[in-house]
């Protein structure tokens, strides 16, 4: 088993990373070293996630560095102050409507951004790179989108066919040539759909969540047919610890919930569950179903073959969707206040653009 002792994680402020943060500080955990996050706090980055971490670890086994991943004086320094052994990369610009609206912010900080953080461990780790690993962490939105049946597995060409996607995609050829041509360790994961507590309500499952309690409309785009695999994000996070640790040093390695549903079944699925929990009337909340103009380019099915990493790692997801829902719709209501801190004027913004132009 690899150990790190000293691991740099981009984009430790946003959803997955916060998670992953989390999970590697809890007690029972084997990580016993020290964590630098590095993070530009874009709109979707909210150190709040994060305040018990610093509280209990800051300076001692936890760092939060403010900063931009393409800024190449900044990384390289973060690798010489803390002797970085392993870097986690989660930065990224991560929505696809946001990509669709803005494609320059993915390039910037998906492409370049992930150019300069190689660059940097390239320099730092020179030609004797031996206990090193750049974990770079990436999507199945890659591979493009699937008809009825079949699934993606890590030989399943790319075909990504959405800003956010081609921007990801290069991201990983990237990786992967740092790999071939000048020997970097690294390691790939592409994941499927993610929900869980401390998402940026502008995904579907989040967003849908709150518009519900404050009996907003809930915005379904196209024949709401469109098929995702959905992963409770601390499975992703634990997947993420076991290829770390386990991994092969070159191999891609793709996540999956084995969990398929299409958006309008999933959307009544939760509108039960937000009805049982607040008291709210289900016909109620149906009433508020809104069918809008379609996603350009809008990916039909994405579903992922995670046998690999079933088979050489013993990784499994752990969390079925019920519990995983039921879990997220009780963090919500639990927090109130990391709602309202996040909703910014700037994400009020963002919402009447996106939904306006439907
Ligand atoms: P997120 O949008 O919630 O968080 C991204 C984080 O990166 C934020 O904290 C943001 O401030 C930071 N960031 C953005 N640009 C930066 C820059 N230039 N420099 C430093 N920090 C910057 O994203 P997420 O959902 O947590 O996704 C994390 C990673 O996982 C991404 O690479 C994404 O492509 C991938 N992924 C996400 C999902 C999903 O369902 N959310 C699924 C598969 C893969
Ligand atoms: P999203 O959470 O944006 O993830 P991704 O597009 O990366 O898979 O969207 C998940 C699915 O939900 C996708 O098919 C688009 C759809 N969707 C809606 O129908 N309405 C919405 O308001 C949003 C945000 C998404």
């Amino acid at each position: 088993m690899r150990s790190c002792k000293n691991l740099l994680v981009s984009g430790g402020a946003g959803f997955i990373g916060v998670n992953f943060i989390r999970l590697l500080l809890s007690p029972e955990h084997a990580f016993s070293g020290r964590i630098i996050n590095v993070d530009a706090l874009t709109y979707a980055g909210n150190l709040s996630s994060l305040e018990d971490i610093e509280a209990r670890h800051g300076g001692k086994r936890y760092f939060f560095e403010p900063g931009d991943i393409g800024n190449p004086e900044l990384v390289q320094s973060l690798f010489k102050q803390y002797e970085i052994d392993t870097v986690v990369h989660f930065a990224a610009e991560s929505h696809v409507d946001r990509s669709i609206v803005g494609p320059e912010a993915f390039i910037k900080t998906n492409v370049l951004g992930t150019f300069t953080l190689l660059e940097a461990a390239r320099q730092y780790w020179g030609t004797h790179p031996e206990g090193a690993l750049f974990h770079h962490i990436s999507t199945d939105e890659v591979y493009g989108s699937l008809g009825e049946t079949g699934y993606f597995t890590e030989t399943s060409p790319y075909d990504p066919r959405s800003p956010y996607s081609a921007s990801k995609a290069s991201s990983d050829h990237l990786v992967m040539a740092y790999h071939h041509t000048y020997g970097l360790p690294v390691t790939l994961s592409n994941c499927s759909n993610n929900y869980g507590p401390y998402q940026f309500p502008e995904k579907l499952i989040p967003l849908m969540i709150l518009n519900m309690l404050s009996g907003k409309a809930l915005p379904v785009y196209g024949d709401g047919k469109n098929i995702r695999d959905w992963l409770y994000v601390e499975d992703h996070a634990g997947a993420l610890w076991t290829i770390i640790t386990g991994g092969r040093i070159g191999e891609k390695y793709n996540i999956g919930g084995e969990n398929e549903w299409e958006n309008i079944t999933l959307l009544h699925t939760l509108i039960d569950l937000v009805s049982c929990k607040t008291g709210i009337a289900a016909d109620t909340i149906k009433g508020t179903v809104t069918f809008v103009k379609d996603r350009p380019g809008h990916d039909r099915r994405y579903a992922i073959d995670c046998s690999k990493l079933k088979r050489e790692l013993g990784w499994k997801p752990s969390v079925d969707f019920e519990t995983g829902l039921a879990k997220t719709v009780d963090w919500y209501l639990a927090h109130p206040q990391w709602i309202q801190q996040i909703q910014s004027g700037e994400y009020q913004k963002w919402l009447k653009k996106n939904y306006e132009a439907r």
